[in-house]
């Protein structure tokens, strides 16, 4: 049974990026391409698929190619179809017997999911945390703002970096992520528009859209921000909020030095744009250049973090830096959608934040599989460009050719899921980019590296070249 959403042809093209381009197998591989947005989550179970005249005007294909690659991922069990009611994602184990490639196993290496194992020095802070949590059970365990202990240690760590803060300018929540949303939804309505950097973290372009708003992106290059783009598009699009990601961008990895944050600050004021900006990677410094100062832009900038990346994921706890009328706002707002973060989990992080020693060592570690998967990239792929990030979790890759969805799916086949170029940008393209992420054992990113290379071999025709091993 059909119970999922529509996704237009035109969306899915978008998502879809330069399946075809130079391949000679139209069919086949328009189906891998559909099945990688199948498993990477962009195309949930139910989701009802365009017609097939639909699809193929949205991706100037023939109706016949169209009707070929859904009798293919029918064959395999992704598609069902039924006469009146047209055709839509379905699960392969419920059917079918074919799978265009096999499905994911445990020798698979994820590098979609830029995320590590849970920080050294996390068995210590769960004991501690679970002796305090006692503490807490006098209380009722409701807070939409959060821990009292907890928010003085990360607003001492603000005025530490050298913007000060009080506890009442913090509100703990259930990540970055989750931070961005509520900002979100209190501020940018159906239509609005939001201005974002292109490329960008994927998951925030994902809740732009599902806010029904419309993200405007400026061009971030390798060498960094445009800012007359972004007076330009302040100027002419007038987005009711901007989402920035001034340290270690996701994916490029650049960081807006000070001069940079006063002029883009300037900007913002003179546009009267409320910002979030993203400090999810700022910790994963490894520490070559003085740290610029946090953003600040007068009462309208939110500034979000995260343990996710400092600590581990699974914590699930990070939080949001405005000012204090914006934050009665916000927290107020927090009332239409969750009310407050898990207690356990929040002395969880209070207690990592009172030693450096975890974040140090973390920091060592990433620095190390950087320069690992930086060795690996020029030994296996020395054709591909990059430039080397003073932190964060990622390599963004410049690619020979416009490639990167065609080598997401051969990667794919080889046991190396990668997010395509496309997956960073509003509205489709970026195909000579891929993102890496240095987020795994050295030996693991040797190995996927050996195998991306063979993918990326085999999508240029060179199937025939022997590997380095
Ligand atoms: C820029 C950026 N923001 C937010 C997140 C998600 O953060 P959290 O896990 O705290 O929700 C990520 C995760 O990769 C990210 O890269």
């Amino acid at each position: 049974m059909n119970i999922g959403g529509r996704i237009s042809g035109q969306r899915l093209a978008v998502l879809l990026g330069s399946w075809r381009r130079g391949s000679r197998q139209g069919a086949v591989a328009l189906a891998s391409a559909i099945e990688l947005q199948v498993l990477d989550g962009h195309l949930p179970i139910g989701t009802q698929l365009p017609a097939e005249r639909e699809l193929a005007d949205a991706l100037g294909a023939s109706r016949t190619l169209i009707g070929a690659a859904l009798d293919r991922l029918r064959e395999a069990g992704l598609v069902a179809s039924r006469r009146g009611a047209g055709s839509w994602i379905t699960s392969p184990s419920s059917g079918g017997s074919a799978p265009i490639r096999s499905t994911p196993d445990t020798d698979d290496i994820d590098f979609v999911c830029a995320s590590a194992p849970a920080a050294p020095g996390m068995t210590a802070a769960v004991d501690a945390a679970r002796r305090k949590l006692v503490d807490e059970f006098a209380g009722t365990g409701y807070g939409e703002r959060g821990l009292v202990t907890l928010r003085e240690r990360i607003a001492q760590r603000y005025t530490d970096r050298g913007l000060p803060t009080s506890p009442t300018q913090i509100m703990i929540t259930n990540g970055a992520h989750h931070a961005f949303v509520l900002a979100l939804r209190m501020i940018a309505g159906p239509g609005d528009r939001v201005l974002v950097e292109q490329p960008t973290y994927p998951n925030a372009l994902e809740a732009i859209r599902a806010a029904h708003a419309l993200p405007v992106p400026v061009a971030l290059d390798r060498d960094g921000w445009d800012f007359e783009g972004i007076e330009a598009a302040l100027r002419q699009a007038a987005p009711r909020l901007a989402y920035l990601i001034l340290d270690f961008h996701n994916p490029t990895g650049l960081r807006m030095d000070d001069e940079g944050r006063q002029r883009l600050a300037a900007l913002l004021t003179k546009a009267r744009t409320p910002v979030v900006v993203d400090e999810t990677l700022v910790e994963l410094d490894f520490g070559n250049a003085v740290a610029p100062r946090p953003f600040a832009a007068g009462d309208w900038s939110i500034l979000v973090g995260s343990s996710s990346k400092s600590y581990w994921g699974g914590l699930r706890i990070g939080w949001m830096r405005a000012s204090e009328d914006l934050l009665s706002r916000l927290s107020s707002a927090r009332y239409g959608s969750d009310l407050g973060s898990p207690v356990f989990e929040q002395l969880v992080l209070s207690e990592l934040l009172i030693d450096p020693e975890p974040l140090r060592r973390r920091r060592e570690t990433v620095r190390t599989q950087r320069d690992a998967l930086a060795a690996a990239v020029r030994e296996h792929c020395p054709e591909w460009t990059f430039r080397f990030p003073d932190g964060g979790f990622w390599l963004w890759c410049k690619l020979p050719e416009p490639m990167s969805t065609r080598l997401a799916v051969a990667a794919a086949s080889r046991g190396v899921l990668l997010a395509p170029g496309s997956r960073f940008a509003a509205n489709g393209g970026l195909e000579r980019w891929i993102r890496l992420p240095f987020s795994q054992p050295p030996d693991r990113l040797d190995e996927a590296m050996r195998r991306i290379s063979l993918a990326a071999a085999s999508v240029r025709g060179e199937a025939n070249v022997v590997p380095v091993t």
